[in-house]
């Protein structure tokens, strides 16, 4: 089955062979590592994979759930605690440090001077006699302790890692890595979504995490996998399929999220109109109907684009492929800049660059708004002959 709306997982995951094979090698040999990929490209979901496919002892952490560095090191303890048989740790110290001390004592085999720390260490947070960051490191360096005491060799991913930057400001990147550096049971995995943030702090030689990991460019999925799965997928299913369905997912350029969401939205409307034969129309019908189903986020993304000066009219022209006379090449390179930053476009070569989210792109293709309501959509590049006009 196609899956959208949470990580790809069991057999819903398709392709990333070499990725997975490249980072297991690096983690399996406590290698550190960055993955990065715009927004929707199965960076989640590949990290969960590895982690559900090998029996390694494994720490996930989301920094966008958490919404202070407070919450972030609550989040920290209460895995590692988990991680060794006790539940919501935290949350049992805020009611009570000395029943939560004895319930630590009687149910973990496990030395009291560690149980001892982590009270302390929570108890003097909440005496306010240690701050958020002071907090946030001895819960990465509880993690560490845990380890080494218990002999574990743990796996600890962090993902959408740049918006660390939102809980705190860049020192706090040269603070990790200082302690990050002596941890010998950790192996780091590093998922974030902003390419040129990532960079800056992972690739940039002046950074703190400069030499730190080992970096993985996460493109889209391969195209004759996904063909295949479509295949043995619809085979299964008893449905023929016309090969201009190849040609769709070669236009989704391997984007995982679209494809799967384009491909869901075919065979749910094969199922539902009980069509044992999919064609060419077929397929266009699936693309508009993911398309006008996402304008709502595209919407939202373009009004949160057009607030900056230039923003909207750069991205424009870069997806309809014009050049806009109007503008100085200074400032068209210095608003590439900025939405590369905000991670919307990604530079592939010398003052080139591509628009991330490939609906973003459609979408912007799209200059008359009554075809568009009318679902009489063009999709520039993608050789169809559905009722187009
Ligand atoms: N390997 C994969 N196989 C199948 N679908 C995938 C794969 N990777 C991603 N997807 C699809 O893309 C969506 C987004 O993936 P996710 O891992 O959440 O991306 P990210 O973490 O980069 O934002 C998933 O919900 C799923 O529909
Ligand atoms: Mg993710």
């Amino acid at each position: 089955m196609f899956n959208t709306g949470s990580p790809a997982q069991g057999k819903k995951f398709i392709d990333r062979i070499k990725h997975l094979k490249k980072f297991d090698m690096f983690i399996q040999n406590n290698q550190h590592i960055m993955i990065k990929a715009p927004r929707r490209f199965g960076k989640t979901s590949l990290v969960l994979k590895l982690f559900e496919q090998k029996k390694y002892n494994t720490i996930y952490i989301d920094i966008k759930k958490a919404n202070s560095l407070t919450a972030l090191s609550q989040l920290i303890i209460d895995e590692i605690y988990s991680l060794i048989g006790v539940n919501g740790i935290v949350l049992k110290a805020q009611d009570s440090i000395a029943n939560l001390f004895k319930t630590l004592k009687t149910t973990l085999k496990i030395d009291t001077k560690i149980i001892q720390l982590t009270i302390e260490t929570l108890e003097k947070h909440q005496k306010k006699q240690i701050n958020e960051v002071e907090l946030f490191l001895s819960s990465l360096d509880l993690v560490e302790k845990i380890a080494k005491k218990q002999n574990l060799q743990i796996k600890m991913a962090f993902d959408e890692f740049q918006d660390i930057l939102f809980l705190s400001d860049k020192s706090i990147l040269d603070k990790m890595r200082s302690v990050m550096q002596h941890h010998q049971f950790i192996t780091y995995v590093f998922l974030g979504s902003i390419e040129s943030v990532m960079n800056k702090i992972f690739a940039n030689k002046k950074s703190a995490f400069f030499h730190f990991t080992r970096l993985m460019d996460l493109g889209g999925l391969d195209i004759d996998e996904l063909s295949n799965f479509v295949i043995k997928f619809f085979k299964k299913e008893a449905i023929k399929i016309d090969d201009f369905i190849f040609d769709l997912i070669q236009y989704l350029d391997g984007h995982p999220y679209y494809t799967m969401k384009t491909l869901q939205t075919v065979y749910f409307n094969a199922l539902q109109n009980n069509k044992k034969n999919i064609d060419k129309k077929d397929c266009i019908i699936a693309l508009s109907n993911v398309l006008l189903e996402t304008k709502p986020y595209l919407d939202e993304m373009i009004d949160r684009i057009k607030i900056k000066a230039h923003h909207h009219r750069v991205l424009w022209y870069l997806a309809n492929n014009q050049k806009d006379q109007d503008i100085s090449n200074i400032m068209r390179y210095k608003t590439y800049v900025s939405l590369e930053n905000l991670g919307y476009i990604k530079k592939i070569g010398r003052a080139e660059y591509i628009i991330c989210d490939i609906f973003l792109k459609i979408y912007l293709q799209q200059n008359n708004d009554m075809k568009l309501i009318q679902q009489q959509i063009d999709f520039i590049g993608l050789d169809y002959m559905g009722n187009k006009k």
